[in-house]
């Protein structure tokens, strides 16, 4: 019997837990050097911090632009002012590299005619050109973005989408994130959640827990015994 059954759909969050959201820093190493780990943390944190205040403050603005908000705190920060950089950067992060074991886990969990789909901050473009970039459209039913409520995770609006959109139950929906506060909220709006803890960071203090923890995605497969 496998660890996970009565799901009929796999729902993903994209940055961090699909794709790699250091490796645009990390590409940007000769320009960068030892600064690009740095740059990299707050480019992330603030990213996250502005889709929060920005939702609290009812300003949403696309994650396009949050990106790039964030993305100056963070040049400003480490004092690194060079505008063809910037742009360097912002063009891979439209480009991110998917985590090596995401195409063949997302093929396995669709031939077992699991429906697969993207749950994202994301704004439309930028999902559409990370997954044309990976070679995801095949494997995945559905990219969903939060740009159409104008609201940011962990609004419960947000994980509410995905039940409307596929027509899912959410006690039939498994959702994966490596943001443990993705993973707290979601399981507190009802999905069953397993929580790709890919960096082997503390569990969050706020409510929901996930079912399942796993290091990396190329685990789940077999929690449904593929
Ligand atoms: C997302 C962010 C939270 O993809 O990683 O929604």
């Amino acid at each position: 019997m496998p660890a996970l059954t009565d799901i009929d759909a796999c729902v993903f969050d994209a940055y961090g837990t699909l794709f790699d959201v250091v490796a645009a820093a990390k590409h940007c190493q000769d320009d960068l050097g030892d600064q690009w780990a740095p740059l990299a943390q707050i480019w992330r944190d603030k990213q996250l911090q502005y889709t929060w205040l920005r939702s609290l403050m009812d300003e949403y603005i696309p994650f396009w632009q949050v990106t790039q908000d964030a993305l100056d705190y963070g040049l400003t920060t480490l004092k690194i002012d060079d505008a063809a950089l910037r742009e360097r950067l912002l063009n891979i992060y439209l480009q991110l590299d998917a985590y090596p074991e995401v195409a063949s886990m997302l093929q396995k969990l669709k031939g077992a005619g699991l429906k697969t789909a993207i749950l994202s901050n994301g704004s439309p473009e930028m999902l559409a050109s990370a997954v044309t970039n990976a070679g995801l459209n095949e494997v995945l039913d559905g990219v969903l973005s939060v740009d159409k409520l104008r609201v940011f995770k962990p609004d419960s609006r947000v994980y509410q989408m995905a039940v409307d959109d596929l027509g899912v139950a959410k006690n039939r929906i498994c959702f994966m994130s490596s943001n443990a506060w993705d993973a707290c909220a979601a399981a507190n709006f009802g999905f069953r959640v397993v929580w790709v803890n890919r960096f082997a960071q503390a569990e969050e203090r706020i409510p929901g827990k996930q079912e399942f923890e796993i290091s990396n995605l190329a685990e789940l497969p077999p929690l449904f015994g593929l």
